[in-house]
């Protein structure tokens, strides 16, 4: 399937703000992590089918130390401590690239701050779900 964008500012933020102060981001801000451990970020994503998704994250880290964020799908674990490192300012963005996999329709992705400096400025996710069955057209 093509790639779908969910825009981190319009996700459920938990411990969190969305700003705008930062020019280059996509949509109309980013998410500004609390600096702690366990805030968090979750967005409901939609897949035509079950299956494995490549999630793309974009994001700006202006600081020299890595922002790990843990990745949960429906509740579980999907990745632990992505590595989110230095995009040398807070105006440069790039992306990291984990599989998750989902289930057909709704599902959710909870972007966890995993060190006590809080996840990276997180701008969006992109969510390319599986296409399903062959011969299915989604
Ligand atoms: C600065 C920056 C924020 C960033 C924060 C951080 O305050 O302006 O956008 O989120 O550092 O370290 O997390």
């Amino acid at each position: 399937a093509a790639p779908v964008r969910y825009e981190a500012e319009s996700a459920v933020i938990t411990e969190g703000a969305a700003e705008s102060n930062h020019d280059g981001f996509s949509g109309s801000g980013f998410v500004n992590f609390d600096n702690k451990t366990g805030s968090y970020v979750e967005f409901t994503v939609d897949a035509p089918a079950a299956g494995s998704a490549t999630l793309t994250l974009g994001y700006a880290n202006g600081t020299d130390a890595n922002r790990p964020l843990d990745i949960a799908v429906n509740g579980d674990q999907a990745a632990d401590d992505l590595a989110f490192p230095s995009t040398g300012v807070w105006t440069s963005w790039s992306s990291v690239t984990t599989t998750v996999t989902l289930k057909a329709g709704a599902n959710t992705i909870r972007t966890t701050s995993a060190a006590a400096e809080g996840g990276p400025n997180l701008d969006y996710i992109d969510v390319t779900a599986s296409d399903g069955p062959a011969g299915t057209d989604y």
